[in-house]
């Protein structure tokens, strides 16, 4: 039994990483989508195919959970993800809840990529937390391409992200939500452009708690006494992957191409 996780990329590799703290002995199936990336620009129908034969992708390996690591999937098909599998699907959403919550200036700043922001899941997440503070969203095309290239402090990245960055910060975002697994890795540039009175918010931590709730309410948490093995897939180019996955993921490791 493993825990499948996909994302577009390698984006989501910041989620596993969280569930690889939370969760040492469980096994881990890592499915980076880089062929069709990004998500961000393609349609709900295109999202929801490649999602659904994923998601088979990694049932076939022996994931008995899926963690959809992508909020553009997420919030694009996760319903019709749950209609046609029967497992327990996690997704990952904007942590809007969150910031708003927290937020002082009553202003708070999403970034996420187009289609994310158009989705009606968005809307309605939005909508429900607009009621006393201002939910200002930033899309930000190119930013999953730059993180794709492992151009995570570039001086393009530098450009794109002052660009989405500072004009949450004009309208008094005191709060900038990662709407996106992908810019997790551009935290500390995002951070840098945002200055130190902004706080961050990423969600990887609350989904990965959510993994661990779900597996023990299941019965499926795995009783091993050694630490869990990881797999890597990518639709991408072997050695781009291989590249990525080790310095994202912070080792050597084997990558399998898929189609
Ligand atoms: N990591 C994906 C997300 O969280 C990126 C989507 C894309 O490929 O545009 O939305």
């Amino acid at each position: 039994m493993a825990i499948g996780v996909f994302d577009s990329g390698v984006g989501g590799l910041s989620v596993a990483q969280k569930i690889r703290e939370l969760l040492p002995h469980e096994n881990l199936l890592y499915l980076a989508d880089s062929l069709h990336a990004p998500y961000g620009e393609k349609s709900a129908s295109f999202i929801n195919e490649r999602a659904r034969i994923i998601v088979q992708f990694l049932i076939d390996k022996g994931a008995r959970l899926i963690v959809v690591a992508c909020n553009t999937a997420t919030v694009s098909c996760i319903k019709e993800l749950r209609e046609q599998f029967n497992i327990p699907i996690v997704g990952v959403e904007p942590g809007v809840k969150t910031a708003v919550a927290n937020s002082t200036s009553k202003v708070v700043g999403i970034l996420a990529t187009t289609q994310t922001l158009k989705s009606p899941a968005f809307t309605a997440l939005a909508t429900q937390y607009s009621k006393n503070v201002k939910v200002e969203v930033q899309a930000c095309p190119g930013l999953v391409e730059q993180v794709e290239s492992l151009l995570l402090n570039d001086a393009n990245t530098q450009v794109l992200v002052q660009q989405y960055v500072q004009p949450l910060i004009n309208k008094g975002a005191d709060k900038i939500v990662l709407g996106c697994t992908h810019y997790v890795f551009l935290a500390p540039l995002i951070q840098q452009v945002a200055g130190p009175n902004i706080e961050i918010i990423n969600t990887a931590t609350p989904v990965a708690q959510e993994v661990v709730r779900r597996l023990s309410a299941r019965g499926l948490a795995s009783n091993n006494r050694e630490l869990g093995s990881d797999a890597f897939f990518s639709s991408g180019e072997l050695e781009l992957a291989m590249r990525q996955i080790k310095i994202l993921w912070g080792e050597n490791v084997r990558v399998e191409r898929i189609v």
